[in-house]
């Protein structure tokens, strides 16, 4: 399975991107959780996008290609991958045709969740996410068994700096005017199944399964 998945930033993109990876058993490629890796160990890379992320911006597109080429060379994408947050902007969805033309994985399906701006900023607002793993949670649609702790490893689930209300509008603007353009990208190509995003999450799961029954993948 070698998927992409597109949506405005809180759509559930991580939501399902990490279920649906479980359960196959191939890599969750996120580049918003690698970028807060870095910015957490204070890399080179880490210190140039903690400011960018913290407005809400998008990394420049050379750092980014980078950092997925470095991590599509660990080898376990030839099983398959979900990218999830990557490619953003056009430049970067054709450098992730050459890496993965080059490397004979190329993507099978480009699912698009769709969600409206005024549900995204509950969503995003209400965000807690565990510091270990990464699990996302929300205080009223996805509440953890114990207040603050992570299900899975029992983790501290944080607030993420970018979440406050302007910087998810700034995101959200950025989505909009780069983002959406790499859907027509993919659309010539007829990769392109839209999701139905603002359900709860189990049904948006059922809907990508159903999806993916019907592309045979
Ligand atoms: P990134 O981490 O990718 O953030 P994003 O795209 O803004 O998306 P989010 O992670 O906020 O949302 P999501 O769609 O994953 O939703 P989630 O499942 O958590 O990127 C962060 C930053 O890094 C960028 O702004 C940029 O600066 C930089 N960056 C990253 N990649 C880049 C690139 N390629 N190029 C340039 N810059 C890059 O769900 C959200 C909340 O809603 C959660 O609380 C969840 O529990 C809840 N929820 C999920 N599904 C449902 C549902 N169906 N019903 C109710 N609640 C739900
Ligand atoms: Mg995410």
């Amino acid at each position: 399975m070698r998927l992409v998945f597109v949506g405005p930033p809180g759509s559930g993109k991580g939501t399902q991107a990490k279920k649906l990876a479980e359960k196959r058993g191939i890599p969750h490629i996120s580049t918003g959780d690698i970028l807060r890796e870095a910015v957490k160990a204070g890399t080179p890379i880490g210190r140039k996008a903690a400011g960018i992320i913290a407005e809400g911006r998008l990394v420049p597109d050379d750092v980014m290609i980078g950092i997925i080429e470095e991590r599509f060379a660990k080898g376990d994408c030839a099983r398959g991958y979900i990218l999830d947050g990557f490619p953003r902007t056009v430049p970067q969805a054709q450098a992730l045709d050459t890496l993965t033309e080059r490397m004979k994985v190329p993507v099978q399906a480009v699912l698009v969740i769709d969600c409206r701006d005024e549900i995204i900023v509950e969503r995003i607002t209400g965000r807690r996410s565990c510091e270990k793993c990464g699990t996302p949670y929300h205080v009223k649609f996805m509440p953890p068994k114990e207040p603050g702790v992570c299900d899975k490893d029992g983790g501290p689930l944080v607030q993420r700096e970018d979440d406050q209300e302007s910087r998810v509008r700034e995101r959200l603007g950025g989505y909009h005017r780069q983002t959406a353009a790499i859907i027509p990208h993919y659309e010539r190509r007829n990769l392109v199944r839209r999701i139905k995003g603002e359900a709860a999450p189990e049904r948006v799961f059922a809907e990508i399964e159903r999806a993916l029954t019907a592309l045979r993948i």
